[in-house]
């Protein structure tokens, strides 16, 4: 195991570059089942998840070619439409070959996702919506099992903005016989940037980004060349570094548009955001020139859920009270515990968690156990003038591309060492 070692109390000055987003280049690599052609990825992050998703084509057949930013995967070869329990159970992801291979081989499947440390996330919604536009859906020893020779338009109601579940219903409409309306959709940047993908391929998606969604079933579609969105998730958790160790930096690839809900949120709590050429500079006293303020999670284009830890890790320190309610998932709290052991002042009730600011934070031995809370305590970290090590930092890789390496040369004492619980 490896863990991160990291001497804080220092600001950061500099630049900092994004890496492409985690949660397009998944489905998007899923895009890739719906044709023969040969598809080209570029700006993929080099991430563990990235990875999983790679090995999971590979295991159902098709050619992969990941050396990231560039990934090429050509899913002609697909022989065996099936996801195993142990690439699913390491990555919720993977569900998003379910879509694509019913619509595109007419079967699959897929193990259930399980539940997983922020919550049980079911896939209800995805099933509903596939049994709507004609798959039979059985549950098989812990499998999904579905079936539709050609699955048919529908219009489906979601009962919540789910994120995956719309991508894998916009893929599976895209080869489905006749007009699917996806309503109550998610409108994350991530759903846009799918549906750029299957237009690119040949696909009719129209209204992604907004609450429903209209796809035009086509009979074929063909390779695509694409080069991924910037994280904004990556870039948010780089500006609330800043913010809590103070500084000034330019997070170059950081699209604004993307992230509204936060930079509203940095700027009420008193930190300097400004848009320049190609990116977001942020400037800060530190924490403790900031005033506490409250967020609600919610889905796009509300405060994003994957920005609440580590938004909580600055207000541990900001001025005042902050009260945080975390609206999407029912645990996503893991990482109070461990910032209480570094001192923060935080009481949780149920989804509502109300934090105190506290003078500063003791570093201490934190166990990372999801992948933002790991973002978290590294921002916890920074801010500690004496040591903390952040364990378990496999979580971390899973969606932070050498999280180490791009926050040394803004001037963060942070290392990578081997051991660790
Ligand atoms: C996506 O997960 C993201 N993952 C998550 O990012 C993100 O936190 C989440 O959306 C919310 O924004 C990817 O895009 C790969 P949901 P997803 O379906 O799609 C419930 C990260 O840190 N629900 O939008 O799995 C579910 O239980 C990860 O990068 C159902 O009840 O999330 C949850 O409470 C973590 N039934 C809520 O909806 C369903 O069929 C939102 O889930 C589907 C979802």
């Amino acid at each position: 195991m490896e863990k991160l070692v990291i001497d804080g109390g220092l600001p950061l000055h500099g630049e900092v570059l994004v890496s492409g987003a985690k949660n397009a280049a998944l489905p998007i690599l899923c895009a890739s089942l719906l044709t023969d052609g040969a598809c080209t990825f570029r700006n993929v992050p080099r991430l563990r998840d990235v990875e999983t998703m790679a090995a999971l084509l590979r295991f159902m057949g098709a050619e992969t070619d990941v050396t990231p930013p560039v990934v090429n995967v050509r899913g002609a070869s697909v022989a065996r439409p099936e996801a195993p329990y142990e690439l699913v159970k390491q990555m919720r992801a993977s569900v998003l070959v379910l879509g694509p291979l019913v619509a595109r081989h007419g079967y699959a499947k897929v193990s259930l996702p399980g539940g997983c440390a922020i919550g049980a996330r079911p896939i209800d919604q995805h099933l509903k919506g596939l049994e709507a536009m004609g798959a039979t859906i059985k549950l098989d020893h812990g499998y999904v099992v579905a079936e539709c020779k050609r699955l048919h338009g529908a219009s489906i109601h979601l009962d919540m903005a789910t994120v995956t579940g719309t991508e894998n219903l916009m893929m599976a409409a895209a080869l489905a016989k006749g007009r699917t309306q996806l309503i109550g959709a998610a409108r994350e940047p991530e759903i846009e940037e799918l549906a750029r993908v299957l237009n690119k391929m040949g696909a009719k998606v129209d209204g992604a980004g907004t609450d429903v969604i209209h796809i035009e079933g086509v009979e074929v579609l063909h390779a695509v060349d694409h080069a991924i969105i910037p994280d904004r998730i990556e870039a948010g958790t780089f500006l609330l570094a800043v913010a809590a160790t103070g500084g000034d930096v330019f997070v170059r690839d950081a699209i604004p548009e993307h992230m509204e809900p936060l930079l509203a949120k940095l700027r009420a709590a008193g930190a300097e955001v400004l848009r320049e050429e190609g990116g977001i500079r942020v400037r800060s006293e530190g924490a403790r020139s900031l005033k506490g303020g409250d967020i609600a999670t919610a889905p796009h284009p509300g405060f994003p859920t994957d920005m609440q830890a580590q938004f909580m890790a600055v207000m541990t320190l900001a001025r005042g009270t902050s009260v945080v309610t975390e609206s999407v998932f029912e645990n996503r709290y893991m990482h109070v515990p461990e910032l209480s052991r570094m001192g923060a002042d935080i009481e949780v009730h149920g989804r509502v968690a109300v934090v105190k600011g506290v003078a500063g934070l003791s570093g201490a031995s934190v166990m990372a156990t999801d992948l933002r809370a790991s973002a978290c305590l590294v921002i916890a970290g920074l801010t500690s003038t004496d040591r903390t090590e952040v364990l378990r930092v496999y979580h971390l890789d899973r969606g932070y591309e050498s999280i180490e390496k791009k926050l040394r040369p803004l001037g963060a004492r942070i290392e990578r060492v081997r051991g660790g619980g």
